[in-house]
């Protein structure tokens, strides 16, 4: 590896900027999402992402549409380049396809944007999402969306995401008034007021700067400008100041207000965005840290996606890279196995287009047409051989039992069904105690079973039956390596102590009542939310799949 190809990767990396948007429904994550394209040129592209989520309506309009055009609705990486930067936009399905996806996205990011809805605070889906971020660490900048609209008082939200996220927010901006009344922002760090054109529908939405001295001169409704004033006076004296280290330790959000929809302050969120969201970092690997500018290619698996068009029914494997050069055709590691495999199908999947891809830098997705040799977590390295992080495993809020009716079917379902569990389109637990043992399956989103069935509908010809079970959660029981014997437990009525696919210990619970039971009255383990996965080497075998149907 010569020192110009260190550099060339060094410098791409640098300017690499991936991200994803965390929001509840209806905050404004699409707008948002449209705006950051717009400004970064991509206008043909914006409307596609509204497309999308009209595509979206429904589950079964979404099933329907996947099947008649044989294209993945969900699109894995929006990229783009602003001002030098090359943006990579990961998508977070959030709606009806919220899954498992969803959360396994986040961990390829380097940086997330929480939009909040100033009218709601921090909604539930927010706070799962924003949890995922809190478990690596991973910095996020805050966006308080729907100023033109009458909200909550914004210093009460600004309590809410302390108290609900437990990080410190800080303010960077601040509104004067909202909804009809709404005048502009302060800026709190330079201590101007910007005051928006409101006849203007423009993206670059014109507006005025002033000293803050100067927003009582101005013709806004009686009381504004004094509350507005009083409030900045307030944030001034409590002090808080933003801290870069502490933002990305996590620590500390950057608070920013605007409209996504009318453009206000959208601006100068793109701008602090590209100062403050940091550039690929450092990976942990049974190594120690890889360094995107490493010599050698590394990279993880973090997303697997069938294509349910039966006419090329293949799976993609998307890739975050996290060091050195991707390249076409090149030959790499695969960790798991110790084969070498040839990168040849390398696409950049966006939207309904695959583009081919040449080369690759760390922080960029690539997506590899899989054979069925990549699973979930899989690492991909060149040089030294290298593993990556496990995944963590997430709990599941739906659960259920499938069937197969038809008896002549049942081994092309428990093959089906295997090749799915493998893939992660679906986690699945036994209970070992059961006297009638079969696969409990669980998800994240209820849309995953729709997803699955039809899978084992198209691909094995297999039809299903669904039972559901009254499960709304899960937690793990941490227990030593090495540990076989389960964990002696107080367990809540209604709730069942199963075994993972890999062997992990787990407790099914109905209610967050069952969860803080279980918690108080067993002290003695660690009770864990996220499991980080498979280490272990324990799977279900086809044939223990198959006894578990029986
Ligand atoms: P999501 O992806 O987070 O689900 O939200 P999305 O951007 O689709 O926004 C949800 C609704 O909120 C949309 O209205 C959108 O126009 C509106 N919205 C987004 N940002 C703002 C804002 O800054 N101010 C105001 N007033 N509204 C905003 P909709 O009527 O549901 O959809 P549409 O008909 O506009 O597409």
């Amino acid at each position: 590896m010569t020192t110009s190809n260190n550099q060339l990767i060094a410098q791409q990396a640098v300017r690499r900027r991936t991200f994803a948007i965390i929001s509840h429904p209806d905050a404004g994550k699409t707008t948002l999402t449209e705006k950051f394209l717009l400004y970064g040129g991509r206008v043909e592209v914006a409307g596609a992402v509204r497309g999308r989520k009209t595509l979206r309506a429904t589950a079964s309009d979404w099933m329907e549409i996947e099947k008649q055009r044989g294209i993945s609705v969900s699109s894995t990486v929006l990229p783009f380049e602003y001002q030098g930067y090359q943006i990579n936009l990961l998508d977070t399905p959030g709606h009806h396809d919220f899954s498992e996806d969803t959360y396994r996205t986040l961990m390829a990011t380097d940086c997330a944007v929480m939009v909040i809805d100033l009218a709601k605070g921090v909604e539930p889906q927010t706070q799962k999402l924003f949890r995922v971020c809190a478990l690596r660490k991973i910095p996020v900048l805050t966006f308080i969306n729907k100023v033109d609209r009458p909200g909550l008082d914004p210093l009460a939200v600004i309590s809410e995401i302390e108290a609900k996220l437990q990080i410190e927010p800080v303010p960077m901006n601040w509104p004067i008034g909202s909804g009809l009344d709404f005048g502009g922002l302060v800026d709190l760090a330079t201590h101007q007021a910007y005051l928006f054109d409101k006849t203007s529908g423009d993206l670059r939405v014109p507006y005025e700067t002033i000293p803050l001295d100067r927003l009582h001169q101005q013709n806004l409704r009686a009381g504004i400008a004094h509350h507005a004033l009083e409030e900045v006076e307030l944030l001034h004296s409590a002090g808080a100041r933003f801290d870069p280290q502490r933002f990305l330790s996590g620590s500390a959000t950057p608070v920013f207000f605007g409209s996504a929809l009318k453009n206000y302050g959208i601006e100068h969120f793109l701008r602090a965005f590209l100062d403050l969201c940091p550039s690929p970092s450092p990976r942990r690997s049974n190594l120690g840290l890889i360094p995107p500018a490493a010599a050698d290619f590394s990279g993880f698996v973090f997303k697997i996606q069938a294509n349910l068009d039966p006419r090329h029914r293949d799976r993609v494997a998307f890739v975050r890279i996290c060091g050195g050069r991707f390249e076409r055709d090149m030959e790499v590691l695969h960790e798991r196995t110790g084969n070498r495999v040839r990168l040849g199908r390398a696409h950049l999947v966006f939207g309904r287009e695959r583009e081919t891809i040449d080369e690759a830098f760390p922080g960029d997705i690539v997506g590899l047409v899989n054979p069925g040799v990549f699973r979930l977590g899989d690492t991909l390295c060149e040089g030294q051989p290298l593993r990556y992080e496990p995944l963590p495993q997430f709990p599941p809020e739906h659960f259920a039992i499938l069937r197969c009716p038809s008896s002549d079917r049942r081994k092309q379902f428990e093959r089906g069904l295997n090749q799915l569990i493998e893939e992660g389109a679906i986690q699945v637990f036994v209970d070992p105690r059961a006297s009638h043992q079969e696969l409990i399956l669980g998800a994240v989103g209820e849309l995953q079973f729709d997803v699955v069935r039809y899978r084992l509908e198209s691909e094995y010809l297999t039809q299903t039956t669904i039972e559901w079970l009254p499960f709304k959660s899960a937690r793990w029981i941490a227990s030593a390596p090495g540990d076989t014997t389960p964990p002696r437990l107080r367990l809540p009525y209604g709730t069942r102590i199963v075994k993972d696919q890999y062997g992990g210990t787990a407790v099914l619970l109905q209610s967050q009542w069952d969860s803080d039971l279980l918690t108080r009255d067993n002290k003695h383990v660690q009770i864990m939310t996220v499991r980080d996965a498979a280490t272990a080497d324990f799977e279900l075998s086809e044939s223990e799949i198959a006894q578990a149907n029986r």
